[in-house]
């Protein structure tokens, strides 16, 4: 049976070679920020961090997104992935069962993530979703599926079913108020928690400054 590590190692190359070329934010680098956030975390938080390891490296491996919304085709490839290295069948469910519930599905949809290392990896995935870098993604996603940038004839949606979420198709803007505000607040642990509130005052203050210059109503001076 081939060590931990090796295949944490070779799931690595691996989740690197099938996302090469992703344009949407959902590239290697996001997975690797996704890795680095999800282990400070599971430090911090005491969680086992092979699982939290290879949940994260295996999150994003065949998104609903981008798999004409199947939500199943994510954990069926990691359980595959996982299955060819004989990776322990616990550890698999472990790893499967987090990659299923991981996704934000709308606003108003409640989702549960029952283990600690689910909660580390989920934190880790919506750190990156905020802040400076939540923003050039979202903007990277917009223009990768051709979305308007911001139309203020569209207000936004606070989608109260999964297949709602799914479909929706508005402005950027929206998903800063869809999505990415409302997550600080759903942090799954203490150390997650602490970690968003930078991230967030940044995002606020990023909106506040795009609307005062898509209003342009007001003379520099009159600022401040
Ligand atoms: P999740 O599975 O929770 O959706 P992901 O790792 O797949 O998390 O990343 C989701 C990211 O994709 C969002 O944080 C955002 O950057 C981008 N994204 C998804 N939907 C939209 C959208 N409608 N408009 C802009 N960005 C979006
Ligand atoms: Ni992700």
């Amino acid at each position: 049976m081939p060590e931990l590590s090796d295949v944490i190692e070779l799931t690595a190359e691996h989740v690197k070679g099938v996302l090469a070329g992703d344009s949407s934010g959902h590239d290697w680098w996001h997975i690797e920020r996704v890795r680095r956030n999800a282990l400070l975390i599971g430090r911090h938080e005491g969680a086992d961090c092979v699982i939290v390891e290879l949940a994260a490296l295996l999150h994003d491996i065949a998104d609903w997104k981008f798999h004409g919304g199947d939500d199943s085709a994510g954990p069926r490839a990691a359980r595959e992935w996982l299955q060819q290295h004989q990776v322990d069948s616990v550890i698999i469910s472990a790893v499967c069962d987090i990659i299923s519930r991981v996704s934000f599905k709308g606003a108003g949809v409640s989702t549960e993530m029952p283990t600690l290392e689910g909660k580390c990896v989920q934190d880790g995935d919506r750190l990156d979703a905020i802040g400076a870098v939540g923003i050039a993604r979202a903007f990277a996603f917009g223009g990768h599926f051709g979305r308007a940038m911001y139309d203020p004839e569209v207000p936004p949606t606070m989608h109260d079913s999964f297949a709602a979420y799914k479909s929706k198709g508005g402005p950027t803007i929206n998903h800063f108020y869809e999505k990415l505000l409302l997550l600080k607040e759903r942090m799954q642990t203490e150390t997650g928690r602490t970690l968003a509130l930078q991230r967030h005052q940044f995002m606020e203050q990023f909106l506040q400054e795009f609307f005062h210059e898509w209003n342009a109503n007001e003379l520099p001076s009159a600022r401040t």
